[in-house]
């Protein structure tokens, strides 16, 4: 184990990953942001120094637990006010999952502006053999940045217009951009890292010529899963890792495939594709240098998913029961003065001025006072150590990403499109369920999670698309706040300033 201590100054840099150049968010004058690499058992330390001028940030440790050190998780509004340009702050856990993950500004809708990167954790004992190991990012892009894209989407006009018409990508990018080679030789096993860390559309891909094997997803180890010739589809803030053997020889390349979902951005939403509007990126597995890149294969639209319901854990985890608490999300939308929200139960979610984590603490879990300050953060409070069941009933005609903060959670069911809402649990479900953070929930459809309450803390649980983040697609946790340090003496609230860098609050 060691300190991995890494000094970061976040500013505008240009770039132009698809060809058009626009400012992105970057790292020490850097962009694509860095993959951190880190063993287990290590400490990490970021320094973030906020050098943007024009807005605040924050960094979210996606997938990490952050058992016991909460206020690290790094999402603006829960557990910390926003890095206000100009000023500083300092990130450190101790690393104790082992796999694949990113990390994402969680302030402002503000990651999709490029402040995004991929973070592996090696693991000494990993329960499979491979020669060597690369990384793949996927990402729909946009030429706008997204304050101005954010006032299109919640435009009044937009509105009426339709239910919500989310701006459409300019182009997907693989590694952040539209011509990557990765080099490989032959006869060798690689592990691959792919990580969704776009805004919006899911995507699928495959290798042309080689066969993946899954072994991992979203920081769980699973039993190898051949995929044969079916396609990997993966969801805004998923990760699956696949290992890959690579040909005997050097006699061609080959290319990968990407494609960013069309049903989600067009068919579900009821609109046309436009006329050479192109949802595909194409990178390639490099054998020979002096050799051609080949076009990928075409494809048809009915790909056969893997399906991550039938991933096994290698730790065989069983089915967490009895289940002592059951929340049940019923997703909808809303237009609140003239602007469309999508709501839970009814509550579309508004950012509160101090962080939930930091309300929890001292007014208590029932967050009941001024919402001006509390914000609307749809809350349910949990008790330690219940298992709780979480059913999300989406009641939307599109797919939606959903990703819990703190916990990875068991997937007993997740429904057909169109199946409607969770009634009971089918005859199918596995023994030893799949673990993830981040699950794909149908439209108009249903999933049953499940997580044992033994972490707490307040943590997120939303739509992975940030659109719907920030039209309020989110709920709280507040997960064993009788446990909190200070919930016998809490300081008074006015230990805790309105967060000078928030927004104000959404009002409509
Ligand atoms: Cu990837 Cu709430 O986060």
């Amino acid at each position: 184990a060691k300190d991995v201590y890494l000094d970061w100054n976040v500013t505008w840099v240009n770039a132009s990953p698809d060809g058009f150049e626009r400012p992105v968010i970057g790292i020490n004058g850097e962009w694509p942001c860095p993959q951190i690499d880190v063993d287990m058992g290590d400490r990490l330390i970021v320094d973030v120094y906020n050098g943007l001028g024009n807005e605040s940030t924050g960094i979210h440790w996606h997938g990490f637990h952050q058992y016991a050190t909460g206020v690290m998780d790094g999402a603006s509004g829960v557990t910390q006010c926003p890095i206000a340009p100009g000023s500083h702050m300092q990130y450190h856990f101790d690393i104790n999952q082992t796999g694949t993950y990113w990390y994402h500004s969680h302030n402002m809708a503000q990651y999709p502006d490029g402040f995004r990167g991929p973070l592996i954790v090696h693991d000494p004992n990993v329960p499979f053999a491979y020669d060597d190991e690369f990384t793949i990012t996927l990402t729909d892009w946009y030429h706008q940045q997204m304050p101005d894209l954010l006032n299109a989407y919640e435009s009044e006009s937009n509105a009426q217009a339709f239910h919500g018409n989310e701006p459409l990508p300019d182009s997907a990018l693989i590694n952040d951009a539209s011509d990557t080679k990765i080099k490989v030789l032959p006869n060798k096993t690689y592990l691959v890292h792919i990580i969704a860390l776009g805004n919006w559309p899911g995507h699928t891909w495959v290798f042309d010529g080689h066969e993946m094997t899954v072994v991992e997803v979203d920081g769980v180890y699973v039993e190898p899963y051949a995929a044969g010739d079916k396609f990997l589809r993966i969801g805004n803030g998923q990760r699956v890792s696949v290992l890959i053997h690579t040909k005997p020889d050097t006699s061609r390349n080959f290319a990968i495939w990407d494609t960013m979902d069309v049903n989600m951005m067009f068919f579900f939403e009821g609109r046309d594709i436009p006329p050479g509007y192109n949802p595909n990126a194409t990178a390639w597995l490099v054998y020979d240098e002096a050799k051609p890149l080949p076009a990928p294969p075409v494809f048809g639209t009915d790909f056969v998913f893997v399906d991550d319901l039938d991933f096994v854990p290698r730790d065989r985890e069983p089915i967490l029961e009895p289940v002592n608490h059951q929340i049940v999300l019923n997703t909808g939308s809303r237009r609140i003065n003239g602007v469309q929200r999508f709501t839970v139960n009814n509550e579309t979610y508004m950012p509160p001025q101090v962080p939930t984590l930091y309300t929890a603490n001292t007014v208590g879990p029932e967050l009941a006072s001024n919402p001006e300050v509390y914000g609307q953060v749809n809350p349910f409070v949990v008790k330690h150590g219940d298992i709780v069941e979480i059913v999300i009933n989406n009641r939307h005609n599109n797919l939606h990403p959903w990703h819990l903060h703190g916990h990875q959670f068991q997937v007993l069911q997740r429904s057909d499109i169109g199946a409607g809402d969770y009634k009971s649990l089918g005859p199918n479900v596995s023994k030893t369920p799949v673990r993830r953070d981040t699950i794909m929930v149908q439209n108009n459809g249903h999933a049953v999670l499940r997580f044992r309450a033994d972490n707490p803390g307040v943590w997120l649980l939303h739509c992975h698309i940030e659109w719907h983040v920030e039209a309020g697609l989110m709920a709280t946790i507040i997960e064993a706040p009788e446990t909190f340090p200070g919930s016998e003496n809490a300081p008074p609230n006015s230990h805790y300033n309105v967060c000078a860098a928030y927004p104000a609050p959404y009002s409509g």
